[in-house]
C-alpha cells in the first residue's frame, strides 16, 4: 500500500515563497517556477510537485469572486454534493476552475468550520451556513456572479 506524502524540498524556504507568491499575485505564474527553482537549488519539477501537491495553490489568475464550497462530510450527509452540482451547472465551470468572463472562481473546501449550520460555502471570504440551491442563487447574484 502506498501513502501519498508531501513531496521533499531540501530548501526550507520553497513552501513560504509559495505562499507569498499566492499571497501577492492570487496565483503562481509559470514565469515564476525558474525563478524559484534556482533560487532554491530545486528542479522546476520539484517546484511544480509542491505546487500540485498542496491544492490552495493556484496555477492561474483567479476570478475576481471566489465561492469556496464545502465537500466534506457534514456538509455532504446535508446535501452538499447535490449543492455542488447545482453550483457547477450554473457557474458552467467544474471545481478549481473559473467562469470565462473571469467572474468568478468555483473552488472545493474541506470544512469551513461552520459544520453545525451544513451545508456551508465561503463566498468573498464571507461564510454561509444551511445553503440550499435558491439562497446559494440569492448569494451569486447579489455580486453580479450569475
Ligand atoms: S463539514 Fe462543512 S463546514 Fe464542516
Amino acid at each position: 500500500m502506498s501513502q501519498e506524502s508531501a513531496p521533499r524540498s531540501d530548501q526550507a524556504g520553497l513552501l513560504p515563497a509559495l505562499h507569498r507568491l499566492q499571497d501577492q499575485l492570487g496565483y503562481i505564474p509559470d514565469h515564476a517556477i525558474a525563478d524559484l527553482a534556482r533560487t532554491y537549488n530545486v528542479s522546476r519539477a520539484e517546484v511544480e510537485g509542491v505546487i500540485g501537491f498542496y491544492h490552495d495553490f493556484r496555477r492561474t489568475p483567479p476570478g475576481r469572486r471566489r465561492l469556496q464550497m464545502c465537500r466534506a462530510e457534514s456538509c455532504q450527509a446535508m446535501g452538499a454534493d447535490a449543492l455542488a452540482a447545482h453550483a457547477s451547472g450554473k457557474l458552467g465551470v467544474g471545481f478549481g476552475a473559473t467562469t470565462a468572463d473571469g467572474a468568478i472562481t468555483l473552488e472545493a473546501a474541506y470544512c469551513l468550520g461552520n459544520c453545525a449550520c451544513s451545508p456551508a460555502l465561503m463566498l468573498d471570504g464571507r461564510l454561509y451556513g444551511r445553503i440550499d440551491a435558491e439562497r446559494l442563487d440569492e448569494l451569486l447574484a447579489e455580486g453580479g456572479a450569475a
